[in-house]
């Protein structure tokens, strides 16, 4: 057995990084916050270029569910593990079952679940090894197995809420879809049942095709995308799509999507907010796949997430209330409202003296 495994802790977050050369294995999970719960976030499965892209990815990724699954009112803290893809061939199995033992090392302060590149299967292969993984197969009422459909679930009431905020329904809007994988191709299904005329763009162009001869739809480059004309654009592939550079490009209204991170810095939200463009914060709309996961953690049903997920447009709502009135950015009154949740939290568990609050 080749398992390494070190911690460290840097700027308030606990830093994990594992190696296992047998199978290849190597990545990093991040415990940004256990303030809520156990720090709870997908396992990405990912190339990246070195080993300090792939940290600063977990730790901003942990960051975003600390504030996600406050938000989500979950009883959950945030963190993510990432994983590098090996270059060449590599024995999966052997892969996820050696991560499966370095969750069950860590003992529960992290728990894990699908994201980009991870499967229900593979979150099964980890469970062989640890209790500490969901999105796993369940049964017909029991909540569980892939969380895409329920993150599609809460971005299409995300965005039907935005288009019918600005007076125009979905009947009469037209969107612009980046990133054709799990969430967005079923988002595309959802939106095009509710009428919405659909531009669609993903870096492998099978995915579009495959997409075009289910339902109608305009398939453009994926350098383009971002500046299609039409009222909403919906980031669902990677992060930081919106950027100094895409802004300024943009010609929607409205944007709202499945992808975490969404903004490149927090300078982005205000650059949005000065061109009059609505951008609904990426961890209120996109909620709802960390909702089922909870579920799954919590032993409730699916009616359970059902309900959950339809409350994500009255908490946008909110959000988006509190940023007219204050002439703010959205994103900037979601972190705001996050930090006040945990915060709060925190506190009650320094008076408790309970587990430590990262
Ligand atoms: P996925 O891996 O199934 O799909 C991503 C798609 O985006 C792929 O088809 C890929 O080819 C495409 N893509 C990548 N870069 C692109 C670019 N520059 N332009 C156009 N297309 C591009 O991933 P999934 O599960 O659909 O997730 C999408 C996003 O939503 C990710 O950012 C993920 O972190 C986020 N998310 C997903 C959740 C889930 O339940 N799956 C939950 C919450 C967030």
């Amino acid at each position: 057995m080749t398992l390494q495994l070190t911690r460290m802790e840097e700027d308030g977050q606990l830093i994990f990084r594992f190696e296992d050369s047998d199978c290849d294995l190597s990545g990093v999970i991040v415990v940004d916050s256990l303030a809520l719960g156990p720090a709870t976030g997908g396992c990405r499965f990912w190339h990246y270029d070195d080993a300090a892209a792939m940290l600063s990815d977990a730790r901003r990724l942990a960051r975003g569910m600390s504030y996600k699954n406050a938000m989500a009112g979950l009883p959950l803290g945030g963190g993510k593990s990432v994983i590098r893809r090996p270059d060449g061939t590599f024995d999966r199995a052997a892969l996820f079952r050696a991560f499966g033992r370095v969750l069950e090392e860590i003992g529960g302060d992290y728990l894990a679940a699908e994201d980009v590149g991870t499967t229900p299967r593979d979150m099964e292969v980890v469970r062989s090894q640890t209790p500490f993984v969901f999105g796993l197969p369940a049964d017909a009422d029991q909540a569980g197995g892939d969380p895409s459909p329920w993150t599609a679930l809460g971005v299409f009431l995300s965005i039907a809420h935005v288009c019918a905020r600005r007076g125009r329904p979905l009947s009469q809007s037209r969107i612009a879809v980046q990133g054709l994988g799990s969430v967005g191709a079923d988002l595309c299904r959802r939106l095009q049942g509710a009428g919405a005329a659909l531009v669609v763009a993903d870096v492998h162009p099978e995915a579009a095709e495959r997409l075009r001869t289910t339902i109608p739809v305009e398939v453009v480059s994926p350098a383009a995308i971002h500046a299609s004309d039409v009222d909403l654009f919906a980031p669902c592939a990677l992060g930081a799509g919106l950027n100094e550079v895409t802004i300024p490009q943009m010609r929607a209204r409205l944007v709202a999507g499945a992808a975490n991170n969404q903004l490149a810095t927090q300078a982005d939200a205000t650059l949005l907010h000065e061109r009059g463009i609505l951008y609904v914060p990426d961890f209120v709309a996109n909620a709802g796949g960390i909702i089922n996961v909870a579920a799954e953690y919590l032993g409730h049903d699916r009616g359970m997430v059902h309900d959950a997920v339809h409350r994500i447009p009255g908490r946008l709502a909110q959000v988006l209330d509190r940023a007219e009135a204050s002439r703010t950015s959205p994103a900037q009154v979601a972190d705001v409202m996050a930090r006040e949740l945990i915060a709060r939290a925190t506190g009650a568990m320094a008076e408790n003296e309970g587990k430590r609050p990262l």
